[in-house]
């Protein structure tokens, strides 16, 4: 084989690729994420009290003036929050095929290999792949510490951990939504009124915060460049899915 011949062919292993999101799950994901921005520096303009202003009144100020006040502003959060929920009811009953499987892996949890995950994954990415040997030589196989990262399937348990309050967190949302904006023609100013406000907040808040480490995780940390790019093109290369995702990689390949 020429020198050339064979540069060809690794290329050709390097570019294999594996389908990992159909063009709709990408869709919905960049939909999803363009809707939480903008309900997000929306609903932060709406708030109204010095002593709750997350980023400041500069910013409740530049939302008010783009869009010509606190009732237009409140209308357009409600109507993308309207919207946000529609799509995505219209897309769990239509789509229910792609939907369930997503829930089952997302739900689907391995007590002891997961914990273990999150401990090894989170000593070598500060620490380093030393320090796992130096904790297996401190514990000696005690609590069944091992210190090999175990493998993991479609996703490892830390997407797992903001996958779920992510749904469940947005199901909150929206009911609570609903709720608040039921409030502008029946309910009023009730207990159900504010335990909804209290509720939806607390909720963002705690949804965002998971938010910041997913977007570092998924753009920036070193090693999740393919998730990224393959949140555009739908695929990984395959030696990032048998290094990442070992679990999927090999029941993908044992369905061929
Ligand atoms: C705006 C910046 C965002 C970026 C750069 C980003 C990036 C990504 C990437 C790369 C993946 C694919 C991971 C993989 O294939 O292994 C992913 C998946 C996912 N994203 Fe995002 N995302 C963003 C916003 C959001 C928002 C706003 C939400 C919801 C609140 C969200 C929820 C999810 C969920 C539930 C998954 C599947 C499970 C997971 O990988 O965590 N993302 N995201």
């Amino acid at each position: 084989m020429s020198d050339e011949q064979s540069i060809q062919k690794d290329d050709a292993v390097e570019t294999e690729q594996m389908e990992r999101h159909t063009k709709l799950s990408i869709f919905m994901h960049w939909f999803n994420a363009a809707c939480w921005l903008f309900l997000l520096a929306t609903g932060i303009g709406l708030i109204r009290n010095a002593d709750l202003q997350p980023v400041g009144g500069w910013w409740t100020d530049m939302m008010r003036g783009i869009f010509g006040g606190g009732a237009n502003l409140l209308l357009v959060h409600e109507i993308v929050g309207v919207l946000w929920a529609v799509v995505f009811l219209v897309y769990v009953i239509a789509k229910a095929k792609e939907v369930v499987p997503f829930l089952k892996e997302i739900f689907t949890i391995d007590p002891k290999r997961d914990v273990l995950w999150l401990v090894n994954k989170g000593i070598q990415m500060t620490l380093g792949y030393k320090a796992l040997y130096k904790l297996d030589g401190i514990l000696k196989g005690r609590f069944g510490y091992k210190p090999e990262i175990p493998d993991q399937g479609f996703y490892n348990v830390g997407q797992k951990m903001f996958a779920i309050p992510s749904i469940l967190g947005g199901v909150v949302i929206v009911v609570t939504g609903v709720i608040m904006t039921a409030s502008n023609v029946m309910l009023e100013n009730t207990a159900p009124v504010q335990w909804a406000i209290l509720i939806h907040f607390l909720t963002v808040g705690f949804v965002f915060a998971g938010l910041l480490i997913h977007v570092y995780m998924a753009s920036i940390a070193a090693g999740e460049r393919p998730a990224f790019i393959s949140m555009f093109t739908g695929k990984v290369p395959e030696d990032y899915a048998m290094h990442h995702h070992k679990l999927w990689y090999d029941e993908v390949r044992e369905g061929r």
